[in-house]
């Protein structure tokens, strides 16, 4: 069989790590998909910089959204971010090339979901998301796939790292947010604009994807109601800590008098569910279905290794001819379920 092509835009944290796990398990993943995987193009502002893989071969784009009309590339990897410029005209320009894409983009996802959902059924190629909620967590596949014959009740969970580590540090140091914050940052989970995590923006977008796998209606970003992390104290966390909870932000999906409501805000969390033992940058979901009833999914929500690992999975999966429906349901089938802020209710 001929080589499953790849072509990489954006070669940062999680390009370097997608680099390094086709690397290293080239055998394995050909074995597990009977097609090799070869990156053919890359897309990255510097191009001198060390990615730890030889790339001498590899064609290199300055514009990223040229890489989705070259003939050699089958499938773009979109790792740019932003909902709108570059990152949109790549994919909207893959997919009409009838070019798979796989993104971790969450932020594109939650703003235009529904249209390059459409427009990837319509050219019969694959839309694959797994990266983009949860990093390493295979909470897409897991709500999509593994937990397909429930009708879901709630979905909610800890989406930002980010925040869960400012949280659990405010908590075991006693220091304020601000003094936390730029340590956060340091880490590199940080969105480009940090205010799209403590302000409760990231984990938005990630609920506004999961709500529409979850329930299978259309992605409704708009309807979210979003608070963040700004104003908790260190003395919240040390109240709520005495009377048995943990503060934790959360993004909440449940159904609700017919409809859906969607909601990020910090909340209290009693101290011996399973999500209370959630710290530092881990991220958690709970998904509760009719029959199979509460499920905890629980890992490392961002970085490369666990970015790359959902990366590659979606790659496998376009590899076996898997073309998932992008949430889970046709574009044509989504369920024309009330999705809104608890204001608007
Ligand atoms: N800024 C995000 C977080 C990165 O902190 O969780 C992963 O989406």
């Amino acid at each position: 069989k001929t080589p499953l092509r790849i072509g990489i835009a954006g070669l940062g944290t999680v390009g370097a790590g997608v680099l390094k796990v086709l690397e290293t398990h080239a055998d394995l993943l050909e074995m597990r998909s009977g097609q090799r995987i070869v990156v053919t193009a890359v897309s990255a502002r510097s191009r001198s910089r060390d990615r730890g893989v030889d790339l001498s071969t590899v064609r290199w784009y300055e514009d990223a959204v040229a890489l989705a009309s070259d003939p050699d590339v089958d499938v773009v990897v979109e790792l740019i971010g932003g909902s709108e410029g570059i990152a949109r005209d790549l994919v909207v320009t893959a997919l009409e090339n009838g070019k798979h894409v796989v993104t971790a983009n969450k932020a594109l996802l939650a703003h235009h979901g529904n249209e390059l959902a459409a427009l990837a059924e319509r050219r019969g190629v694959a839309l694959a998301l797994e990266a983009a909620v949860a990093g390493g967590i295979p909470v897409i596949k897991g709500l999509r796939e593994g937990l397909a014959a429930n009708a879901i009740k709630e979905v909610h969970g800890i989406l930002n790292g980010t925040c869960n580590y400012i949280l659990t540090e405010m908590r075991e140091t006693g220091r304020e947010f601000g003094d936390v914050l730029a340590e956060a940052q340091k880490l590199g989970y940080a969105e480009s604009d940090p205010s799209f995590d403590i302000d409760g923006v990231d984990a938005a977008h990630k609920l506004a994807i999961l709500t529409s796998v979850a329930f299978g209606c259309p992605v409704d970003f708009a309807a979210v109601h979003i608070e963040g992390i700004r104003h908790i104290s260190a003395l919240d966390i040390e109240y709520a800590k005495e009377l048995g909870y943990r503060i934790k932000l959360l993004g909440i999906a449940r159904r609700n008098n017919g409809g859906v409501e969607q909601r990020v805000h910090p909340a209290m969390v009693p101290i011996d569910s399973p999500i209370a033992a959630v710290d530092g940058v881990f991220n958690a979901v709970v998904a509760d279905g009719d029959f199979v009833e509460k499920v905890t999914f629980v890992g490392r929500g961002a970085g490369a290794g666990p970015t790359a690992s959902a990366v590659v999975a979606d790659l496998l999966d376009v590899a076996r001819g898997r073309i998932a429906p992008v949430f889970g349901v046709p574009s044509g089938r989504l369920a024309r379920i009330h999705t809104a802020s608890p204001e608007e209710r």
